[in-house]
C-alpha cells in the first residue's frame, strides 16, 4: 500500500476506440444525406458525411453505430474534449437561470466573468478589456475595427497563407480565393497581402523574412496609413506554418516603433492547443489585440476581441456588440473550458500529445520520401505532402495523396482534416483527450496508407 494520491482516470460515455459497423458512409448517413441534398446548398459541403448522433471525449458516434476517433476536434473547437462534463452542466445550469437578455441592454455576469479570464490568460499583464461577439470571422471583423478607430488609419495588412474567415472583410483578407471569395465579390478595400514566413518553402531564417515584410509594409502600404497587422502565430487553414525563430517577435517591434496595432489572430492556435494558453507565448509576443473563438465555450458558439484597454477603449459607446454576442449560455460554457484547462492541467496533455506524435510522424518521415515537412507545436501537429523524389528539389505539392490518406482512415474509423494552400498538408487537431494509444494506431493508419498509395 502506498499513500500516492494519483488523479482519477477520465471517465467517458463513448468508449474511446474507432469501430466501424457498416459501410462508410452508412445506410442512415446516406439516407440523411440525400435528405440533406434538398434543402442544404451546394456551399455547404461537408467533408465526410456522416452524420454525427454522439460525441465523446476524442471519438464520434454516426447514426449507424459507427465510431470514429476524431483529429479534427470540429476544427480546433472541442479542445478539452466533445461533451466535456464541466461544459454540458455549466451549459446546461445556465439554461435554466437565463438564455438570453443581450449584454447591452441588460447585462449579467457570465460576460464578465469570460472577459476576466482573457485578460488573465491572454499574454502580457497589461490593462486589459474584451467584446464578446459570436464566430471567428465576426472576431477578425472586430479587431480591425478597433484598431481603425484607435490609429484613425485606413489600411490592413495580412500574410500570405492566412486565413481570416467568410465575412465580406474576412473573405478579402484569406489568401486563397477558391473556394473561399471566388465569385463572391466585390470585396473590401485597403487590404493588402505580404509575404509570410514558411520554412519549408521558402528556407529564410526569421530577420530575413521579417525583412522581406517589412520592405513589403513600408513600401507597398506605407506604415502612417496602416492600421493594424493581423498574423496568426501558426497558420491554421495555410497548413499549421509555424514561422521561422524571430520572424514574428520582429514583425510586432515594427508595428510598435510605427504605431501599429499588431493582432493575433489566436482562433486556431489558442486555447491551450499548443501547450500554451495562447501559442503567441511560445513566440515571445504580447500583441495589442489577441483573438479567441473556436476552443473558447467547448462547442458553443463565442469569441473575443481582447486587448490592450487603451486601445479597446477607442470605440464609442454602442459602436461594438450584437444581439447574442457573449450570450450567457455560451459564456457559461466558457468559464468552465477555462477552469477545465486549468484543473485537469491540460497544457500539459497538449505536450503529451505533441511527444506522442511528432517523433512517431518524424520515423514515417523516414521511410517515406513524400512525407517533405512534420511541423507543429502542441496538439496542432502537420506534415506536408510533396510528389515522389521532389522532397529535395521542387517540393512539388500533392494534395492527391493526402485526400487518399483521408479516404483510407475514413473508411477504418479515423477522421482526419486537410489543409494548406495547395491542400497538400494532413493535420492533426484532436481534442485533448485524445490517448497516446489512439495516436499510435493513427499513425499507423496513415503508415499503411501511404505504403498502400
Ligand atoms: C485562424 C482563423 N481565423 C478565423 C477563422 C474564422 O472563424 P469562424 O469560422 O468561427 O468564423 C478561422 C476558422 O477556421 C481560423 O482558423
Amino acid at each position: 500500500m502506498t499513500d500516492t494520491v494519483s488523479t482519477p482516470a477520465p471517465v467517458y460515455s463513448v468508449p474511446q476506440e474507432r469501430r466501424i459497423v457498416t459501410a462508410i458512409p452508412g445506410p442512415k448517413s446516406q439516407e440523411l444525406h440525400e435528405r440533406r441534398l434538398a434543402v442544404v446548398p451546394t456551399g455547404v459541403s461537408s467533408a465526410l458525411p456522416i452524420y454525427i448522433a454522439r460525441a465523446n471525449g476524442a471519438v464520434l458516434v454516426d447514426v449507424d453505430g459507427n465510431q470514429f476517433v476524431d483529429f479534427g476536434a470540429g476544427i480546433g473547437v472541442t479542445t478539452v474534449g466533445h461533451t466535456e462534463t464541466a461544459v454540458v452542466e455549466a451549459a446546461a445550469g445556465q439554461l435554466q437561470d437565463v438564455i438570453h437578455t443581450l449584454f447591452t441592454i441588460t447585462p449579467y455576469e457570465e460576460y464578465v466573468r469570460v472577459a476576466e479570464l482573457l485578460a488573465q490568460y491572454t499574454p502580457g499583464d497589461h490593462a486589459k478589456k474584451s467584446v464578446l461577439v459570436n464566430s471567428g470571422a465576426e472576431a477578425v471583423e472586430n479587431g480591425v475595427k478597433i484598431a481603425r478607430k484607435f490609429t484613425g488609419r485606413r489600411a490592413v495588412a495580412v500574410l500570405d497563407h492566412a486565413y481570416h474567415g467568410r465575412t465580406n472583410l474576412t473573405m478579402a483578407m484569406n489568401y486563397k480565393a477558391m473556394p473561399y471569395a471566388t465569385g463572391f465579390g466585390p470585396f473590401a478595400g485597403d487590404v493588402y497581402h505580404v509575404p509570410n514566413s514558411y520554412p519549408y518553402r521558402d528556407g529564410l531564417s526569421g530577420p530575413e523574412a521579417a525583412a522581406r515584410t517589412i520592405a513589403y509594409l513600408e513600401k507597398v502600404i506605407g506604415a502612417s496609413d496602416l492600421a493594424c497587422l493581423v498574423a496568426e502565430p501558426i497558420q491554421g487553414e495555410g497548413g499549421f506554418i509555424v514561422p521561422a525563430e524571430g520572424y514574428l517577435a520582429a514583425l510586432q517591434d515594427w508595428c510598435t516603433a510605427n504605431g501599429v496595432v499588431f493582432i493575433a489572430d489566436e482562433i486556431q492556435s489558442g486555447m491551450a492547443r499548443t501547450g500554451a494558453f495562447y501559442a503567441s507565448e511560445h513566440f515571445g509576443l504580447v500583441p495589442d489585440l489577441v483573438l479567441s473563438a473556436k476552443g473558447i465555450a467547448g462547442g458553443l458558439p463565442l469569441a473575443a476581441v481582447t486587448g490592450r484597454a487603451e486601445i479597446m477603449d477607442s470605440a464609442q459607446p454602442g459602436g461594438l456588440g450584437g444581439t447574442f454576442g457573449g450570450n450567457p449560455v455560451a459564456a457559461a460554457a466558457a468559464v468552465a473550458v477555462f477552469e477545465t484547462i486549468e484543473r485537469n492541467d491540460l497544457l500539459a496533455e497538449a505536450e503529451r500529445i505533441e511527444r506522442a506524435l511528432k517523433p512517431a510522424l518524424l520515423e514515417l518521415q523516414e521511410k517515406y520520401d513524400i512525407i517533405g515537412d512534420v511541423r507543429g507545436i502542441g496538439a496542432m501537429i502537420a506534415i506536408e505532402l510533396v510528389k515522389p523524389g521532389t522532397a529535395q528539389t521542387t517540393k512539388e505539392p500533392n494534395p492527391d495523396a493526402v485526400n487518399r490518406i483521408i479516404a483510407s482512415a475514413a473508411q477504418q474509423g479515423i477522421l482526419f482534416l486537410n489543409a494548406g494552400t495547395w491542400g497538400n498538408v494532413l493535420r492533426f487537431l484532436p481534442s485533448l483527450a485524445v490517448s497516446d494509444e489512439l495516436i499510435a494506431d493513427a499513425v499507423s493508419v496513415i503508415d499503411d496508407a501511404i505504403a498502400a498509395l
